[in-house]
């Protein structure tokens, strides 16, 4: 028998960065974090559980995965079950893949929602999203929509280390403007790069000791919304991030000379007395924070310095997708 499901997730932008594990094979972090998700853009994938073939099928935006992304995604479907047949599935992104968009985080969420309806295996939620950290650490934060917060938890099997919704999607309808600095593949993926981050950074402990009270904040600043305190602590806990990057051994610098040009923007909107707050993950590209009312005067004055402008509001939680009548499950 074939089962099938297809399930939707948003990629979400940490306001306060997860950088840096406490157990690399569990995906587990060294630092809390807490991220919005961002409506319109979205992974959509479909698991087919059980087909007749010798190996895992895996295609990623219309091409078959390379074997690495393949073994990825066989390995998250093991965690659904160990015993599992061979499966299908079909995955894609309607925002460029792999350039700091936080791609792999609504890619694992919506994997592990889509296999757990094609197997019928009835995971809570609080369970997809430990088992989606394990295929990419932010993806447990894009299986609900709104403000979500990735406490680190204390148990050494990770069973409490997964998201944890601080406030739904309509709490605050707030505007990320997205910069596309460069919409290529980043340089040093994310998974290496906090890893040499945390055996050669003379300032990651400063980093791990600190941003507990950043979350703190920023939690403080999303339930007022406190659009300014919370612009602050993002652009600290990202500053701080790219810092300890920059002086990792060999350096991982993700910005390009697009990506400083846009914080000069966002700066000097700020002295024109307009409200804008800017963020940058491991990629080049700039996701700015304001308020909807200001949000076609941040995306005029950040396209004189990049290549495309997206606004964008929150995203709401990663859902199973109802069947298409004309593709039923065979
Ligand atoms: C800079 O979740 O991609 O975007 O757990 O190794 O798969 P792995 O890393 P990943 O790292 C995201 C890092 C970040 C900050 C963040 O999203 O919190």
């Amino acid at each position: 028998m074939k089962r099938r499901a297809t399930a939707q997730a948003h990629p979400n932008i940490a306001v306060v960065k997860y950088w840096g594990k406490r157990d690399a094979a569990l995906n587990l972090p060294a630092v809390p974090s807490l991220s919005v998700a961002l409506e319109r853009f979205c992974t959509r994938t479909t698991v087919e559980w059980g087909i007749d073939a010798a190996a895992d099928s895996v295609e990623i935006n219309g091409k078959a995965g390379s074997p690495k992304a393949a073994a990825r995604v066989s390995a998250l479907l093991d965690l659904i079950d160990p015993q599992r047949p061979r499966c299908r599935v079909q995955t894609a992104n309607n925002f460029p893949t792999a350039a700091g968009l936080a791609s792999s985080a609504s890619a694992f969420a919506a994997l592990a929602l889509a296999a757990d309806g094609a197997a019928g295996t009835q995971f809570n939620r609080n369970q997809l999203s430990a088992i989606a950290r394990q295929g990419s650490g932010s993806a447990c934060r894009s299986l609900w929509g709104g403000w979500v917060e990735w406490r680190m938890g204390e148990a050494d099997d990770g069973h409490d280390s997964h998201g944890l919704q601080v406030a739904p999607a309509d709490h605050w309808d707030i505007a990320v403007v997205v910069a596309m600095v460069n919409e290529g593949e980043k340089p040093v993926d994310s998974r290496g790069g906090m890893l040499a981050t945390a055996r050669s950074c003379p300032f990651y402990p400063a980093w791990v000791e600190t941003a507990p009270a950043d979350l703190a904040e920023a939690r403080r600043a999303v339930i007022a919304r406190d659009l300014e305190r919370l612009g602050r602590v993002m652009e600290w806990s990202t500053l701080k991030m790219h810092a300890t990057m920059l002086t990792t051994e060999p350096s991982i610098r993700y910005w390009q000379p697009a990506t400083l040009s846009t914080v000069q923007v966002v700066e000097e909107l700020r002295r024109q007395g307009i409200g804008a707050w800017y963020t940058m993950d491991a990629g080049p590209n700039v996701k700015v924070f304001c308020e909807r009312a200001d949000a076609p005067a941040v995306a005029r004055a950040m396209a004189g310095a990049v290549n495309r402008v997206e606004v964008l509001g929150v995203g709401g939680d990663a859902v199973l997708l109802p069947e298409d009548p004309e593709h039923p499950s065979p």
